[in-house]
């Protein structure tokens, strides 16, 4: 029998995949997870990217800036990967203490990732160097061939790109990003101990047919695309099952409502206003709200060789409201179960 405990004590959580965006965006989004999160892996695709040290530097100072008074929140940087990052580039930010990892976006793939890499092949002696200097390559990974199908991106991805990147590097230790298929569960299941994959809520909790309940919902939208039934079930069997490998990372990803209720919506599902609720939902689905703690608290920290939090956080079993928008600068976000209830509310 599952277990329906009342309340939930873990260690706080960090969050190993996170877009916080920059200026008002920042500053109306930001509390939402240093409430929650202690740290959080945060994603470089600004527009103009962040592509190195002083960039990233003056981007941690912006971040520590807007969090409001009182609020302890750790933002570990990333760089950006351009097919002119230099070995130079990866030695500085190694050194710079405050830079955890780099990520890569194919150019093309998702939201701001013009500035991203069209030919791995031409970024060899950098990805040699954070094999050297032990900075993880987070990857979003999905081919953008066009004639590829945008629900077999990933799979594709993982057969024609990280495989032989991953022979050629048998050093480099690689996330997959935001992971949406059985597929990309059973490579990371498989490979080394240096292959690691973070998992969003709302890949744990939608799947695609969500994107068209009723008619097209563009709030249900983000990259990799939702899938499948049997892949959100894989995810939930891996993010429950206390293998290592597998932690969390929300990739909550804030545009305006306007930006996502468009001819031509943008990519990125915001869930930072109650992410552990939402995993909290998820994990208890499956009677698993014992094995949330390892994934959201221990298992990222290990795989990033820093330390574990020691504080606390409370979940309980109470529903909240989420409010149908949220203040965005001049505009609104519409959250993940905008209007509707989660089961879970984090105790104050
Ligand atoms: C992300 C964003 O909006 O920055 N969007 C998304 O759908 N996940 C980019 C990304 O993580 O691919
Ligand atoms: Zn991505
Ligand atoms: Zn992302």
């Amino acid at each position: 029998m599952p277990t329906q405990p009342d309340h939930l004590s873990i260690t706080r959580p960090d969050d190993w995949h996170l877009h916080l965006r920059d200026g008002v965006a920042l500053a109306a989004v930001l509390s939402d997870t240093a409430r929650q999160f202690s740290r959080a892996i945060v994603m470089p695709n600004l527009v103009p990217p962040v592509t190195n040290v002083a960039l990233a530097g003056a981007y941690r100072e912006r971040i520590l800036a807007a969090l409001p008074k009182g609020m302890h929140f750790e933002p570990l940087m990333t760089l950006y990967l351009t097919e002119t990052t230099s070995p130079a580039d990866i030695a500085d930010a190694k050194a710079s203490g405050f830079i955890h990892a780099v990520k890569y976006y194919p150019a093309g793939a998702t939201t701001h990732s013009d500035a991203g890499v069209r030919d791995l092949a031409r970024c060899k002696a950098t990805l040699a160097a954070m094999a050297t200097h032990d900075l993880p390559l987070l990857m979003h990974g999905e081919v953008t061939d066009p004639s590829i199908d945008i629900f077999d991106r990933e799979h594709t991805f993982i057969e024609t790109r990280l495989k032989p990147t991953l022979q050629e590097f048998p050093e480099l230790r690689v996330v997959l990003e935001h992971i949406t298929t059985r597929h990309a569960v059973e490579f990371v299941e498989r490979s080394s101990e240096r292959i690691a994959a973070t998992i969003t809520a709302h890949h744990l909790l939608l799947n695609r047919n969500h994107l068209f309940t009723g008619g097209i919902r563009p709030h249900h939208y983000c990259l990799p695309v939702l899938k499948r039934e049997i892949h959100r079930q894989a995810l939930l069997d891996a993010a429950t099952g206390g293998n290592p490998k597998f932690f969390l990372g929300t990739d909550s990803a804030p545009h305006a409502r306007h930006a996502k209720e468009s001819a031509c919506g943008c990519a990125g599902i915001y869930t930072a206003h109650a992410a552990m609720e939402l995993y909290a939902e998820a994990f208890d689905s499956v009677g698993r709200l014992d094995r949330l703690e390892a994934f959201a608290s221990h298992h990222g920290a290990d795989f990033y060789r820093l330390p574990r939090n020691t504080d606390q956080l409370v979940l309980q079993r109470r529903a909240q409201r989420v409010p149908q928008e949220l203040p965005f600068g001049d505009d609104h976000i519409v959250p993940l179960r905008a209007g509707e209830d989660i089961a879970f509310t984090l105790a104050s």
